[in-house]
């Protein structure tokens, strides 16, 4: 794609759903709590992260399903937005939905300091429902680090159900998490409490810690269990194709301290989903 001339999108619109069907979102996990300090840690982990976004997004551009001057994209449980502001400065322009009001305040404020002149302070729009996110309207999303949230099947299904709502025919979701095969290794920037992964059920609940640079953590809790054959699942339910197939291995970041290592098994993966065109209709 060529980035020479580079036009600043519109200023995203920040969807805040304060309602979840199923679940109290706010005492389901601490991400709200912990918000401002999330974002401080996982800007470190996205630099691995969000190459695989990006090759993504090329490859859906490439193919045409996503037209730079007329699509957006969408990052579902977008927290602190920090996988969206490469985006933006390459002049493509997202929206963002997110439950926490915190982790939308953090992508307020990660907005305003970058260099793209977003000051405003309406960019914010309640939802009560993921129904009032315009459907078919997306090229392209993605969805970081937001499926341990689910607590059940049901939220599960949910989820992908919004993403398949919000994308146009023919474009892709892109979706990253920490690995649940490894979930047992400790990553450089955060652990797990889990001994064995073999013996996790679907959906069980994990608490764990989320590592600074300076070596304190924090505690995770109301992370939730899911194999990747359960998120194919429910991306299947949805109505998703696979395109590229299936999953790709993501290796951890490497932090400059003397206490933790990278996971020396893959510490995340992404995986392409596509929303299929309609069938063409017989004449
Ligand atoms: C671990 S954070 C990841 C944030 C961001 N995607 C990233 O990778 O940096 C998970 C985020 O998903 C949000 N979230 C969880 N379940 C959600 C749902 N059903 N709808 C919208 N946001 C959700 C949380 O509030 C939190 O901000």
């Amino acid at each position: 794609m060529n980035d020479n001339k580079i036009t600043v999108p519109k200023e995203p619109v920040l969807f805040m759903l304060n309602k979840i069907p199923g679940y109290d979102h706010n005492s389901a996990h601490n991400y709200d709590k912990n918000a401002q300090k999330f974002a401080g840690i996982a800007g470190l982990e996205k630099i691995k992260i969000y190459p695989y976004i990006e090759r993504a997004f090329n490859e859906a551009a490439l193919h045409g399903s996503f037209d730079r001057h007329t699509d957006k994209v969408l990052d579902i449980g977008c927290g602190p937005f920090l996988l969206a502001l490469p985006f933006l400065r390459r002049g493509i322009a997202v929206d963002g939905i997110d439950s926490s009001k915190n982790m939308l305040k953090v992508a307020k404020e990660n907005l305003k300091k970058t260099n793209l002149g977003y000051a405003s302070n309406d960019n914010m729009e309640e939802i009560s429902s993921m129904r009032d996110v315009p459907n078919g309207s997306y090229g392209f999303a993605m969805m970081n680090f937001v499926h341990q949230c689910c607590p059940n099947r049901k939220s599960l299904d949910k989820l992908f159900q919004v993403a398949f709502k919000a994308l146009k025919p023919g474009s892709t979701l892109y979706i990253t998490g920490a690995h649940p095969d490894h979930l047992d290794v400790a990553h450089s920037l955060c652990e797990y409490d889990i001994e064995d992964v073999s013996t996790m059920k679907e959906g069980q609940r994990y608490t764990g810690r989320i590592y600074q640079q300076d070596g304190t953590s924090y505690d995770l809790y109301g992370d939730h269990f899911w194999q990747i054959d359960s998120l194919k699942k429910s991306a299947r339910k949805a109505g998703f194709n696979f395109s590229n197939g299936d999953v790709e291995k993501i290796e951890d970041v490497e932090v400059l301290s003397p206490v933790r290592q990278p996971s020396r098994e893959a510490a995340y993966f992404g995986m392409t989903l596509t929303k299929p065109m309609p069938k063409a209709q017989v004449a």
